[in-house]
């Protein structure tokens, strides 16, 4: 094994929680112990384990429920979970693949058998790891755009947060939010492609210049299909340019055409390219750029539901 793993073995039996963790520090594995439910969540939240082992099935059944909340959040997901059952324990073992199990080991355990499955899903989980940290990379490659340009600062961050609070009083699931937080990053990734002597003009860009501006949805899109994590991203890249009556760019899509998380980030992008200060205008006034995007709903480039919306949000009293 390249690097020693951080197993967290939960287990209410302290006399075979410590055997196990005798087995696997042989083999050169961090190891800890939790006894209940409640600190196996707290310690993964800390510092997630490469992989946890649960044995509390026995006396109480619990196991099935950590699982399947580890499971359920997006930072523990990827964890890799083992089950421990008797050998005969088919009941256990459905309930625990229904619980989002990766694996099982039978008591008494077979310390060889025990050391190859660890090994194969900590490579695994490895590989997740990095998986993640390339998703880290594109993230990063986000806020490029922004430091390229300094009068944006603080855009794709501001961005994130206000179409992640329309989702949210939308009432939007877990997926389409994170989706939405990721997009207000990479929304504009395809800027990239755009030379400063376009992205960073002191004045009106020339038909040329606006053509290779306009590109951006398209490039960004292409740079995000290698990544198959960005799949609900990709949609609010290419599309957050679109306008409702089909004048946007670059499908000129029409109507419930243009996807919802695109339409969120479109709105909450002309608001604050409007309320914050670039070269070629000073910051408008909140008022000011809600009343932009009325007179862009009344011209049918957006909903009106979803102005109205986000006019509540970033001003719950209106
Ligand atoms: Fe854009």
């Amino acid at each position: 094994m390249s690097a020693p793993a951080a197993i967290l073995i939960a287990d209410d039996d302290e006399f075979s929680a410590r055997f196990l963790k005798r087995l696997l520090s042989r083999e050169g594995h961090n190891v800890s112990i939790v006894s209940n439910a409640d600190d196996v969540l707290n310690a993964c939240a800390a510092t997630p384990p490469d992989l946890v082992v649960i044995d509390l099935v026995a006396p109480r059944g619990h196991g099935f429920e950590i699982c399947r909340k580890l499971k359920e959040q997006p930072s523990t997901r990827f964890i890799p979970i083992v089950i421990v059952t008797s050998q005969s324990d088919r009941q256990h073992r459905l309930a625990g693949i229904d619980a989002g199990a990766d694996d099982f080991v039978t008591k008494p355990f077979d310390a060889m058998e025990l050391d190859a499955l660890i090994k194969s899903l900590v490579k695994l989980k490895r590989y997740t790891d990095e998986l993640e940290s390339e998703d880290a990379v594109l993230l990063g490659l986000g806020a490029t755009i922004e430091a390229r340009y300094p009068a944006t600062q603080g855009h794709c961050e501001r961005l994130a947060s206000y179409a992640s609070s329309l989702g949210r009083s939308l009432g939007l699931d877990e997926t389409d939010l994170n989706a939405l937080e990721r997009g207000g990053f990479l929304h504009d990734i395809g800027k990239i492609a755009v030379p400063d002597s376009v992205l960073l003009k002191d004045g009106k860009l020339d038909q040329d210049e606006s053509r290779v501006m306009r590109e951006h949805p398209d490039v960004g899109d292409a740079l995000c299909s290698g990544l198959r994590s960005l799949n609900n991203v990709r949609p609010i890249v290419r599309h957050h340019h679109e306008r409702l009556d089909g004048s946007g760019y670059p499908d000129g899509l029409r109507s419930s055409a243009v996807p919802l998380l695109a339409q969120i980030v479109g709105i909450v992008d002309v608001y604050d390219a409007l309320t914050s200060e670039r070269p070629y205008h000073s910051a408008r006034s909140r008022n000011e750029a809600v009343n932009v995007l009325e007179t862009e709903a009344a011209k049918g480039w957006r909903d009106r539901a979803l102005v109205d919306a986000f006019v509540d949000v970033i001003e719950p009293h209106h």
